[in-house]
């Protein structure tokens, strides 16, 4: 499956279609070269022991029951194995790091992730401090020094080892409170990791890893020049920085930056089918959904937790049938049976017969222009997800041209 046009107006808005067969339900994607059953993916929620006593465990066992990749978070209240023994043979998952300063526990925790066969890295990287959380300070909300959320690090080996030498041979259950807030020192210790420092994370990780939390079209740029496979463009939910930009507003310019380069995800607010929908069309190869299923799971524990996604998923189906056929009908084909060849008969034209006075070679580079600026028009278009079969047929057909011609006009006077 593949959104590559869009059906979006300028408004993100979806412009439905009728009477297209809908027999054929597949939402099935490719990631990093591996099949996808759907474009929906597990964000990584931490702590997730105080929703339910299902926690990560539970949560990890419906994603495997639906066919979803699963993310386990750092801060979680289950271990990397016993997460892994959970979600069973055959199932996705995939790793979260909060990132440690301490390089010897950063590279265990991989090692550890890659044994217990998590395929894909998320790195996040908004997080290198906790944010200024109103409603948990008022709530004097903060698991990690009750010595909760921290099980991936407390049962690290480097880390056990570590807390042992540095308190003279103290073991970390003989004062978890202690190692816990040791843990979150080093993983959310206020101190930002580098660009130039991914190159660890490259060293010793052999599968694809993403960086979670871009939001401009520049740090998209730089994580493909550090050889990394993905991102999500993501907000965090808007948790992390107060008056951060929405998620999907930088969507469109980031996947124009990097989309053909790298795989592209996208998280925050994504509640129902059709918002999933929305984020594909705007470019996004899948989403990461968070808040849903944690209610959830809050309310029925694991079942809740898959019953949720279920229902995004269901919805998204029914969407995707419509949306993918618009696409295979119109969109590309017309662009390529179009643009293409005006500017390559253009091109010829002009090396061939025209060019010989100055007065002839002023009135081309007119003509050259238009064709150049009707070509970005095009790309512009496309790049802001119009459906340009709509457009093609309001240009050239009279019926629709009152609703698309007004907008399209006003792209026309603004590009020249
Ligand atoms: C309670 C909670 C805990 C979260 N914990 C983590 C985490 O441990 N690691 C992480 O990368 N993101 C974490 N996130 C962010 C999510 O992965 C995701 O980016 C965000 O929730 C997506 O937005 P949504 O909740 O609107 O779907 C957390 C979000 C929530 C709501």
């Amino acid at each position: 499956m593949s959104f590559s046009v869009p059906s979006l107006t300028i408004f993100e808005k979806l412009i439905p279609r009728m009477l297209r067969d809908n027999s054929v339900r597949d939402v099935s994607i490719t990631l990093f070269n591996k099949p996808y059953d759907s474009p929906i993916i597990m964000a990584p929620i931490g702590v997730q022991s105080i929703f339910h006593s299902d926690a990560e465990t539970g949560a990890a066992k419906a994603a495997a029951e639906i066919g979803v990749p699963y993310i386990l978070s750092t801060a979680s209240t289950r271990s990397i194995e016993a997460v892994a023994e959970a979600s069973g043979e055959g199932s996705k998952r995939w790793f979260q790091l909060y990132w440690p300063q301490d390089d010897d526990i950063t590279i265990s925790l991989l090692q550890r992730a890659r044994k217990a066969g998590y395929e894909v890295l998320v790195v996040t990287l908004d997080t290198w401090s906790l944010a200024w959380r109103p409603w948990d300070l008022d709530n004097a909300y903060l698991p990690f020094v009750h010595g909760v959320g921290n099980t991936v690090g407390t049962s690290d080996p480097v880390f056990r080892r570590k807390f042992s030498e540095r308190n003279g041979g103290m073991a970390v259950e003989d004062d978890i409170v202690r190692a816990s807030s040791e843990w979150s020192a080093d993983v959310f210790s206020g101190k930002a990791h580098t660009w130039e420092e991914l190159k660890v994370l490259k060293e010793n990780w052999d599968g694809p890893i993403v960086l979670k939390g871009i939001q401009h079209p520049e740090d998209a740029v730089k994580a493909w020049e550090a050889g990394m496979d993905g991102i999500v463009v993501s907000n965090h939910g808007g948790r992390q920085l107060d008056g951060a930009v929405g998620s999907l507003d930088m969507l469109p310019e980031i996947v124009e930056a990097v989309g053909d380069k790298m795989t592209v995800l996208f998280d925050s607010g994504i509640r129902t089918g059709a918002d999933v929908i929305k984020a594909l069309c705007l470019g996004a190869k899948a989403v990461l959904v968070g808040r849903p299923w944690i209610y959830g799971l809050s309310v029925a524990g694991k079942d809740g937790a898959r019953d949720v996604l279920r229902g995004i998923l269901a919805v998204s189906v029914n969407f995707v049938i419509v949306m993918h056929r618009i696409r295979l009908t119109f969109g590309r084909i017309w662009i390529r049976a179009w643009v293409s060849p005006v500017s390559t008969m253009w091109r010829n034209a002009r090396s061939s017969v025209f060019a010989r006075s100055r007065i002839q070679e002023i009135a081309l580079l007119r003509i050259d222009r238009i064709v150049m600026r009707m070509t970005s028009l095009i790309n512009w278009y496309q790049a802001h997800h119009i459906d340009i079969a709509y457009l093609a047929f309001s240009v050239f057909t009279s019926s629709d041209a009152y609703t698309i011609d007004i907008p399209f006009s006003i792209a026309l006077i603004s590009v020249w």
